[in-house]
């Protein structure tokens, strides 16, 4: 949880500073500064007291830093290391202090680059306006269409694999970026990318991997800072601005090629284009939507599907009852589906176990406390405060999930399991809640359940550690998966 108080010191300070900056300029302007620094200094030290010692959140356990400022959040939010550092805070809290910094522009949007979208709009009626409007996107019907195009590149991602095996080890993490992307690129913008067929990560996809994910990072780093939107060119390294740019312009050029374009089937744009004169969607809006929706959608089921591998490698025992179980039901890979596929609990119960141990947004999603304040696990949490579940941590907390770092799909079965199994909500709860989550579980059983059919994998380092080796930026920046792959004889 996070909530802060400092927009009354910042205004404060800003009186103070100016009606004396021009005395700066004065032969004495040696003592004016020293006594503009005193008392911006005893200001910063009195405000800092009253917020630990008699805000409302006071009893909210943190660090110092946080309490006072959101720097601390800003420089965790970039360093690529929130996952712990937040998990390391949640097993030592602190009494006494609060950990609530305000966050306001999480979701930061303006009219152009940053224009709103299904994931950042925060206002109540215009995010129910577009949910309503994107939910045929996502209804049973469109699902099964969607199932089509998954099976279709999934059955590519196979046969990448067995050709580019006979080369030597391989990079899967790379192989399943590529297919997911394939299908969201398809869906979103009527566009597949060519790295399944060229085995080599499209330009479009290296942008987005590199620096999309790392300039949304910034972007929530530096809107919670008071100020720093003013100088953000300046903050930006300049390769990570530049890539979202450039992907930006581009994708405004894909989706208006797409509108142009006559298409059949009836993909996730094509609602959006439906309702475009309706409700006044701008160029700048189709665009957005279609990023949000191949951005953080590709990249979150390829996640799963890559820690899956990673896991099921480190843990042969559960490997080799998923081989046993995949391996008995289908005589064929053309026999499997997501609905085939359903049946098989243990293969449900990996899945179940991927997403806890390595949850695809792993960070916490913030959201504000409603007029009049509201209570949180017991505590009254005062109006506009950011309240949020950090994921990675509570689906490593030992009081939820005996041994968290452990991968046993098993607890997901047994029936007299004591693990917090509510504590895994990868795609969240509520209104807010993951609107992919049907396509994203039919893609994984799809994808995951033809992987181990087909082949056999080991990890090619013994040493190798994926969980040391991540890094967070909203998103992972995963390590590369070196596998080598055995295809077996069928
Ligand atoms: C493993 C895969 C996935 C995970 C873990 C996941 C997780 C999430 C989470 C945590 C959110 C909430 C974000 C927030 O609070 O800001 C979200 C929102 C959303 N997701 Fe997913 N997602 C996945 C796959 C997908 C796929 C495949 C699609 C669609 C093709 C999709 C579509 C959406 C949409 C449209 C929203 C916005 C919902 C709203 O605000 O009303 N997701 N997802």
């Amino acid at each position: 949880m996070f909530g802060d108080d400092i927009k009354a010191k910042m205004s404060v300070s800003s009186i103070i500073y100016g009606p004396v900056r021009p005395l700066l300029y004065e032969p004495t302007s040696g003592k004016a500064a020293i006594l503009v620094f005193t008392a911006c200094l005893l200001f910063f030290i009195g405000q800092s007291l009253r917020i630990v010692c008699f805000h409302p959140l006071a009893r909210f356990p943190g660090p110092p830093l946080a309490i006072v400022s959101n720097l601390f959040y800003s420089g965790t939010v970039i360093s690529g290391h929130s996952h712990t550092t937040i998990k390391k805070l949640r097993d030592n809290p602190r009494k006494g202090t609060n950990i609530f910094v305000k966050n306001p522009h999480f979701y930061p949007t303006d009219g152009t680059i940053r224009a709103k979208h299904i994931v950042n709009t925060s206002d109540p009626v215009e995010h129910a306006q577009i949910r309503k409007m994107m939910s045929h996107a996502f209804s049973q019907k469109a699902l099964f269409e969607q199932e089509d195009i998954v099976i279709h590149y999934a059955d590519m991602l196979m046969t990448a694999i067995l050709d580019e095996s006979r080369e030597g080890l391989i990079d899967l993490e790379m192989f399943y970026n590529w297919t997911t992307f394939h299908v969201l690129g398809e869906l979103a913008s009527g566009e597949p990318f060519g790295s399944l067929e060229a085995r080599k990560t499209d330009n479009w996809i290296t942008i987005i991997l590199m620096m999309m994910i790392k300039w949304n990072a910034y972007d929530f780093a530096i809107h919670k800072l008071p100020f720093l939107p003013r100088i953000q060119s300046w903050l930006v390294p300049k390769d990570i601005a530049e890539g979202a740019e450039i992907h930006i312009m581009q994708s405004k050029r894909k989706i208006l090629e797409r509108m142009n374009r006559p298409n059949d089937r009836l993909d996730f744009v094509s609602y959006i284009f439906k309702k475009r004169e309706e409700i006044g969607i701008t160029d700048w809006e189709m665009t957005a939507h279609a990023n949000a929706l191949v951005i953080a959608r590709s990249e979150t089921t390829a996640t799963v599907v890559s820690g899956l591998t990673y896991w099921l490698c480190r843990t042969p025992r559960a490997y080799e009852k998923l081989k046993r179980d995949v391996r008995c039901t289908f005589t064929s890979s053309t026999e499997i589906t997501s609905r085939s596929a359903m049946p098989l609990t243990y293969l449900t119960a990996c899945i179940d176990e991927a997403f806890r141990i390595y949850p695809p947004i792993s960070i916490a999603m913030p959201r504000k406390a409603p007029a009049g304040g509201e209570t949180v696990a017991g505590y009254f949490v005062p109006e506009g405060t950011t309240v949020a579940v950090h994921m990675w941590s509570t689906t490593h907390n030992p009081k939820n999930f005996k041994d968290p770092y452990e991968y046993r799909p098993e607890r997901w079965m047994e029936p007299n399991n004591t693990d917090n199994l509510d504590a895994s909500k990868p795609f969240l709860l509520g209104p807010r809640a993951c609107m992919g989550q049907n396509m994203a579980w039919m893609e994984l059983r799809i994808l995951i359940a033809k992987l181990v059919f087909l082949f056999d994998f080991k990890l090619d380092d013994d040493d190798f550690d994926w969980d040391r080796d991540s890094r967070t930026f909203v998103l992972w920046e995963k390590p590369p998966l070196m596998t080598r792959v055995t295809p077996r004889a069928v």
